[in-house]
């Protein structure tokens, strides 16, 4: 799984649980912590399955703009990726700053797994709610092991 380094840091102990295998892919402050297809692509083998997109980020405070979500849509699209789009700060921007749902792209409907929280959208961090949206067939396998 392709991991954004820096990352939440639940990420990479995660994929470690399920037994992946966690590929990190630094984002750079010259590129004003966004990640650069070209970049994420030179991570990309024949085994890799998944990878891990954060806009709104954190730690950063990135959002990735219409363009950036494109190509990597794209390079998902293009080399057979499941793509864990972490949007749990999506109500949480600032100036001209817009968020944008991966799935929401085209053709990304059936690849993306759009992750939301209750803790950060409505400030509800106790009752530990959150929410994916995401193709049956990746749904069914995720209610099944928990
Ligand atoms: C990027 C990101 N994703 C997911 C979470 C998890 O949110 P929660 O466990 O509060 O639902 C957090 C919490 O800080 C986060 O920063």
């Amino acid at each position: 799984m392709l991991v954004p380094d820096s990352g939440f840091v639940c990420y990479q102990p995660n994929v470690l649980i399920a037994d992946g295998k966690p590929v990190s892919t630094p984002v750079l402050e010259g590129n004003m912590f966004k990640p650069n297809a070209d970049f994420v692509m030179s991570h990309i083998t024949a085994k890799s399955r998944l990878m891990i997109v954060n806009s709104p980020n954190n730690p950063t405070g990135a959002v990735f703009s219409y363009d950036d979500l494109a190509s990597l849509s794209k390079l998902a699209i293009e080399r057979d990726l499941i793509v864990i789009s972490d949007e749990v700060y999506e109500r949480i921007t600032y100036d001209e700053a817009k968020h944008y749902c991966l799935a929401s792209f085209p053709r990304m409907r059936e690849r993306a797994l759009v992750v939301g929280s209750f803790s950060r959208t409505y400030a509800m961090t106790g009752f530990r709610i959150r929410h994916v949206l995401d193709p049956e067939e990746l749904i069914t396998p995720m209610k099944l092991t928990n």
